[in-house]
């Protein structure tokens, strides 16, 4: 039940600290990963791994596409992602060393099923990260990891996401800690700030009002640009497409790096450009490529909303908006700068009168191919 909330999503926003905790809760060993249900899959099979690769459609692709910068950093093993429809049909490249790790909330989604079950017949491992407890996907699966971000009824899906990045953290650094890539500190302090995300959440929620502000006031936007980079760059994808499936709004997310092999022609007087913006403790400096991307597009009349960490005051002069999150360092951004995306789609769509939990066309789980 929606329990006093507006919409099933308004409630699962609400929810997302909680699935974040849920999905960490008995998966810590005195500050190290360790994963009761992987025990399937011995150290010897984990250590043979020398390819992953994650298939998934829609918001759960962009969650893969997170854990893949963390696993390929913590455990050092290749990591691709693709969506399910175009795994299987296009005879991927597969051996009893590829690890298949499939991401599905709902567990039913047939394109990603499809492609699991391909996968195993090629003779690759499976492993399935999902919401649904007994899903047909985690069924057809050598190993499980549930994500206990609680049901999720409304069609866009919000909890569902941060729960997925958490479970792909959770796996990789197992995998680092069980390869010896981590060293028990550096696994035992990134455990440590995955732990610390929560209450982060918790933060971003109830600083929400600015961002509920801004989408009241543009029921009639046409087009909105979202540019993120390294992790930044699926939440990028993962805020247009809320935008386009609960707005029916023109919603395109970008590799801030790519603007200028294109996308900045786009351009134009007014438009709107969501920028999550790299933390300014960032090492490899992605922070001033950020801040000079959106200095390109300011100088081009595009009014930008800054999503960017507490205490940045380098982007100040720059954005039109800042919408700030609490700090945290690079892998664990991610977790953070989406909320604002997902209340911003929610209001923007409440804002044109639509059914946030049921966007027309749309079915919470696509069971045909
Ligand atoms: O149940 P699944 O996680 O397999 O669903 C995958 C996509 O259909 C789903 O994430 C879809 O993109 C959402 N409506 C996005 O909000």
């Amino acid at each position: 039940e929606k329990g006093g909330w507006s919409s099933f999503m308004a409630k699962e926003i609400s929810e997302e600290p909680e699935a974040v905790a849920k999905t960490i809760l008995g998966r810590v060993e005195d500050g190290l990963v360790r994963i009761p249900e992987l025990a399937g899959l011995d150290d010897d099979t984990m250590r043979a791994i020398d390819r992953i690769i994650i298939i998934a459609c829609g918001t759960a692709a962009y969650a893969g596409m997170v854990g893949k910068y963390a696993i390929e950093q913590w455990a050092r093993v290749p990591v691709d992602v693709e969506l399910a429809h175009e795994f299987r049909y296009r005879e991927p490249v597969l051996s009893p060393n590829t690890l298949v790790v499939s991401i599905s909330q709902s567990g039913e989604t047939m394109d990603t099923l499809m492609a699991v079950k391909y996968a195993r017949e090629q003779g690759a491992r499976t492993l399935s990260i999902c919401n649904t407890q007994g899903a047909t996907i985690p069924r057809e699966s050598d190993a499980i990891v549930y994500t206990h971000a609680g049901p999720e009824v409304a069609v866009a899906s919000t909890k569902a996401f941060v729960a997925q990045i958490t479970a792909t953290y959770l796996f990789g650094l197992q995998l680092g800690q069980v390869r010896g890539t981590l060293t028990p500190e550096a696994a035992r302090e990134l455990v440590a700030e995955l732990q610390s995300v929560p209450e982060k959440l918790t933060d971003v929620l109830a600083n929400g009002e600015r961002i509920r502000e801004l989408a009241g006031w543009m029921a009639d936007t046409r087009s909105v640009l979202f540019l993120g980079r390294h992790v930044g760059y699926p939440v990028a994808l993962e805020g247009a497409l809320k935008l386009k499936e609960l707005a029916y709004i023109h919603a395109e997310g970008f590799a801030a790096g790519e603007l200028k092999h294109g996308p900045i022609a786009l351009i134009e007087p007014g438009q709107v450009v969501f920028v999550i913006v790299p933390s300014p403790r960032d090492e490899n400096s992605l922070h001033a490529k950020v801040v000079s991307n959106i200095q390109e597009i300011r100088a081009r009349g595009a009014r930008v909303i800054a999503i960017a960490e507490a205490g940045d005051v380098a982007v100040l002069p720059h954005a039109d908006e800042v919408i700030r999150i609490p700090l945290a360092s690079r892998f664990f951004e991610p977790l953070l700068a989406v909320v604002p995306l997902h209340i911003f789609g929610m209001e923007l769509a409440a804002a044109k009168g639509l059914d946030v939990d049921q966007p027309r066309n749309l079915a919470k789980s696509v069971t045909v191919e």
